[in-house]
């Protein structure tokens, strides 16, 4: 596997070197491929030989086209709450107890029933064919072989009939609803044949958001991008979910808390809302029927509210009041990032661009080896806390710093 991989960078290298050397290609391009064959010189072949999540990061960075790094590598505005997502760890700190019998570690807990073996789970990221050339597919075989829930992307490059196959069953789908609503049924319909168990319906980007980041790096790209990108740079690709649908585009401004009660009627899927911040609306979510909240920024790319989501959670855990899960996602690089949000009443932790640096860098492998990783940091945490399992992960073992 590994060997194949080696000759397969050595291609791509091979590759890249012609193109700069070309002179029937624009100098841009060349140039643009020099850069890439250089430093594809000192990528890493192998993802057992980075440590930590954050390894991954540059490794991505250097194997993709820089309008695509651009894509995933935005925020809003100045990116802050991006920033403010990671940062927030660090003003928690941990308060381990002693001397507890911790000689094993059990991370599973129960959603809706069903037993997850860890409660860190693939968030939906958009077109991951722009990351890697097995895109969803690959991340699907990674969560099923490594046991982790996957919520798929609406606006995925792959069906999901076909991810369902790749994950060995329906996975979680998260709903960019279509404006028209004789499609939002038909979509819905179709992924609760499919058999999908839960609909998240991300509610953040409604109205529209700003990239400036996005705009800077597809700038630096020479490539030809409406070879996929229909309507020139930027602009949307082919989207399976949405063919046969009356193309009157996603995401209705319009849509209020109203519209959770119809999607509601109109589902026997759990229906999780993805994408609030704070207690007053967790409460309306609750009120109109919603099964499960995912607490959620966006990955810092909806609005910049500068509020991280660590820090969102405990004023959503409280107005829910254990009336339905609570969830959350948003800049979770550690182990001990993931313990925090156990201990602020999280039932399960979402993880957006760690596994697509993991797959950009090394397709299914990389998206394994951040879940390994992943995982095995939480392990230790929960067994050097003195908490070998979920239920014994409490507030009384965070303490976090006065807010300013
Ligand atoms: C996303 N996210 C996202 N969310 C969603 O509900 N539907 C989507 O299609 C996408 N697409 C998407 C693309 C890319 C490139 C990124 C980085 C993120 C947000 C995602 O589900 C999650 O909320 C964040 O990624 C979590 O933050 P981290 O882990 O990326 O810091």
């Amino acid at each position: 596997m590994t060997e194949n991989r080696q000759s397969l960078s050595q291609n791509r290298r091979e590759f890249l070197l012609f193109i700069a050397a070309s002179t029937v290609i624009a100098p841009a391009t060349r140039a643009w491929a020099r850069q890439l064959a250089a430093s594809h010189d000192s990528l890493p072949t192998n993802p057992k030989d980075l440590l930590q999540v954050m390894d991954f990061e540059e490794v991505a960075r250097k194997a993709l086209p820089p309008a695509h790094w651009g894509y995933m590598a935005t925020g809003v505005d100045d990116d802050l709450t991006l920033k403010a997502n990671v940062e927030a760890f660090k003003h928690i700190g941990l308060k381990p107890r002693r001397l507890v019998d911790v000689s094993h570690a059990d991370l599973s807990v129960d959603v809706f029933g069903s037993k997850w073996e860890t409660p860190i789970f693939v968030a939906p990221v958009s077109s991951q064919l722009a990351f890697h050339p097995q895109g969803e597919l690959a991340t699907a075989r990674a969560a099923r072989e490594r046991r982790h829930q996957m919520i798929l992307s609406s606006t995925t490059s792959t069906s999901v009939e076909e991810v369902a196959k790749a994950y060995g069953k329906a996975p979680w789908y998260q709903l960019y609803m279509p404006r028209k609503w004789e499609d939002n049924a038909t979509l819905v319909k179709r992924v609760e044949d499919t058999g999908c168990p839960a609909l998240v319906w991300t509610v953040d980007t409604l109205a529209g958001r700003n990239t400036p980041t996005l705009i800077r790096f597809a700038r630096q790209d020479p490539r030809d991008c409406v070879a996929c990108h229909f309507n020139g740079p930027g602009t949307r690709i082919h989207e399976p979910m949405y063919e046969g649908l009356s193309n009157a585009g996603i995401n209705p401004p319009e849509a209020t808390w109203e519209y959770v009660d119809r999607l509601k009627k109109i589902t026997r899927m759990k229906v999780l809302v993805k994408g609030l911040d704070g207690g007053d609306d967790a409460r309306l979510a609750v009120e109109h029927g919603a099964d499960g909240i995912i607490v959620s920024n966006h990955g810092g790319r909806a609005t910049e509210t500068l509020r991280a989501t660590i820090d969102c959670l405990p004023e959503v855990v409280e107005a829910v009041n254990e009336r339905v899960p609570v969830f959350v996602d948003g800049g979770f690089r550690h182990g001990t990032d993931i313990y925090k949000a156990l201990a602020s009443g999280a039932r399960g932790v979402g993880i957006g661009r760690p596994y697509v640096w993991g797959l950009s860098a090394f397709g299914q492998e990389g998206v394994e080896r951040v879940l390994e990783i992943l995982r095995a940091e939480l392990t230790l945490t929960m067994r050097q806390m003195g908490t070998p399992t979920v239920r014994d992960i409490t507030t009384a073992l965070i303490i976090r710093a006065p807010a300013k």
